[in-house]
């Protein structure tokens, strides 16, 4: 197993917003959590990170053995785990360039590294674009850049938090294949979603965050397509 949350419970100050959650992803998998707005997703993802607030009140998150609520995002993010935020986050006064190379570092495991060329490839775009400043990319080209950020930072488990929001169809198409090429391998995904098609093509498992953070469903993407019930109640699809 890869990342194990067990007993996880997160607050902002007084407001309890995630409670008792339990959730796994093993080595290799991709794992997304589907879940209405304001359920607790990206809450989940701070604790992971090691983003404050929320605080952890309860429970643990452990990542290789070892215990993560305890650490600060910059250790985090040394262990082997990338994050690709809500709302993308690129630097935007740093080109292209500088944000892939800002927190690069290069691989723990025998994994084909990612480099500059490597990510230069899989996202061709972004190295038309090397020497823009990230704040004049568009929405899609800033969503490749925050993959491309964390690929650089070689993780093992690759933590994405809504990559589709605000996306045209095409341009999600194109940023969706590119995670089927890279998935299985070498890396683990944990991708938070509000959009079904997405979770549904790239997940190998699905589980759903209802209210207080709890998971209400999980099965693979084959039974969620056929769960008229599940759509209905806990998406709203
Ligand atoms: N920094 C914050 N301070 C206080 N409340 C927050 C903060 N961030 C999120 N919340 C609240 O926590 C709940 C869960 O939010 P969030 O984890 O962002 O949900 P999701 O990602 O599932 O949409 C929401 O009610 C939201 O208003
Ligand atoms: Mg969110």
């Amino acid at each position: 197993m890869m990342l194990s949350i067990e007993g996880l419970s997160c607050s902002y100050g007084t407001a309890a917003i995630i409670e008792d959650l339990h959730l796994e992803v093993n080595a290799g998998e991709v794992l997304s959590v589907l879940g209405r707005n304001g359920m607790g997703k990206t809450t989940m993802v701070s604790a992971i990170a090691g983003i404050r607030p929320p605080e952890v009140r309860r429970g643990s998150i452990t990542f290789a053995d070892r215990e993560l609520t305890t650490m600060a995002s910059f250790e985090v993010a040394r262990l082997g785990i990338g994050l690709v935020p809500q709302g993308r986050h690129v630097f935007g006064s740093l080109t292209v360039v500088e944000n892939l190379n800002v927190t690069a570092r290069p691989p723990t495991s025998g994994a084909e590294p990612w480099t500059l060329e490597r990510v230069f490839d899989f996202f061709p775009r972004l190295a038309e674009r090397s020497t823009s400043f990230a704040r004049n990319l568009s929405g899609g080209e800033q969503q490749m850049l925050a993959i491309g950020r964390a690929l650089m930072t070689n993780p093992s488990l690759l933590l994405m938090d809504e990559p589709s929001e605000g996306l045209a169809p095409i341009v999600l198409g194109a940023i969706r294949d590119r995670l089927l090429e890279i998935k299985g391998r070498d890396l683990s995904i944990l991708l938070v979603e509000q959009n079904l098609g997405l979770a549904l093509s790239l997940a190998d498992r699905i589980a759903i965050m209802g209210a207080h953070g709890q998971i209400v469903w999980t099965g693979t993407p084959d039974e969620l397509r056929r769960d008229e019930e599940a759509k209905k109640n806990h998406l709203g699809v």
